[in-house]
């Protein structure tokens, strides 16, 4: 047994999250490897309990769960899990975060504030982790890192998986693509150049106080298909004000796209009362939007 494993090296082991359930079981199913589901479960007082059920002792293991709503206890499961692994003497960890929560506040905007986003990075590193990879994290610039960690650190992107599911599963006539703020650009410029389309990013005009106006920047889209794409739908406000701008510039059908789709309360019926064709994210977390699958973007990653 010793043997066959010296001559066979490590195995890799994806243990998964209760976050992320299925996006695990796809990564180890792109990954050809053993997937993992620990045992879990809450206390009355809310503590929660996490036990591997796989011996990792030697082994290389990657660790799936986005740090989505619940954030508090998913965070915490998190450090249950990594540090259970290095506990139990995993000879390699890689965190996979696919929504990276706390990631807002990553400086001190006011004197005394906590930076959220270098505590969560510091548990995470004294959790064990050796390697850890995230999808779009905000306010990040495409496909950067942030410097906050001194492990090695993967800020991968969904921008173009989220256009190419869309070309490839509709018809599109003469697509565009926009990002709905300037911040939001290199984000359209990514998902535009992987479907060979036009693409812009829309501009704020403001008026007077408390009149802002939101029109598409140079691009012509009367007629035309046009995709949105975001790193975050949250309140849908934005992509709401997006999509209306567009409907009135005369575009045909508007796709709404975001790699995580967190949609607080009735957002996605305010989005699809629109008149929105397709609101699609991906499964950092797992919604019924969740049509675009992260997985081979992560297994590529990871290999
Ligand atoms: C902003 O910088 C982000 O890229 C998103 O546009 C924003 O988080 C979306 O928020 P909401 O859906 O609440 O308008």
């Amino acid at each position: 047994m010793i043997i066959s494993k010296l001559l066979m090296g490590h195995k890799m082991i994806v243990i998964g999250g209760s976050s992320s359930k299925n996006l695990s079981k796809k990564i180890a199913k792109e990954l050809d490897c053993e997937f993992s589901e620990p045992e879990f479960e809450k206390f009355p007082d809310g503590e929660i309990y996490v036990r591997l059920t796989s011996d990792v002792e030697n082994e290389k293991v990657v660790i799936v769960q986005s740090t989505c709503n619940p954030p508090n206890q998913n965070y915490m499961e998190l450090f249950l899990l990594l540090d259970a692994a290095n506990d139990l003497g995993a000879e390699k960890i890689s965190a996979v975060v696919p929504y990276f929560g706390y990631a807002r506040q990553d400086k001190r905007f006011e004197s005394g504030e906590a930076v959220s986003l270098e505590t969560v990075s510091n548990l995470i590193e004294c959790s064990g982790t050796d390697e850890i990879y995230m999808l779009d994290i905000h306010p990040q610039p495409l496909e950067q890192s942030p410097e906050v960690f001194d492990i090695p650190a993967y800020n991968l992107t969904a921008a173009d998986s989220l256009a190419r599911y869309i070309d490839e599963n509709y018809s599109l006539e003469s697509p565009v693509v926009f990002a709905p703020d300037k911040g939001a650009e290199e984000w359209a410029k990514k998902a535009g150049e992987s479907i060979e389309a036009d693409c812009d990013f829309m501009e704020k005009k403001r008026h007077g106080p408390e009149t802002v106006e939101i029109q598409p920047r140079q691009i012509e889209v009367e007629g035309r298909d046009a995709i949105i794409v975001d790193d975050i739908i949250s309140t849908g406000g934005t992509m709401r004000e997006a999509i209306n701008i567009l409907q009135d510039h005369g575009a045909n059908r508007v796709f709404a796209s975001c790699t995580h789709p967190v949609l607080v309360g009735d957002a996605l019926e305010k989005l699809r009362n629109t008149g929105v064709e397709e609101v699609i994210g991906t499964d950092t977390i797992e919604k019924e939007v969740s049509k675009v699958s992260v997985a081979p973007v992560i297994s590529e990653a990871i290999r």
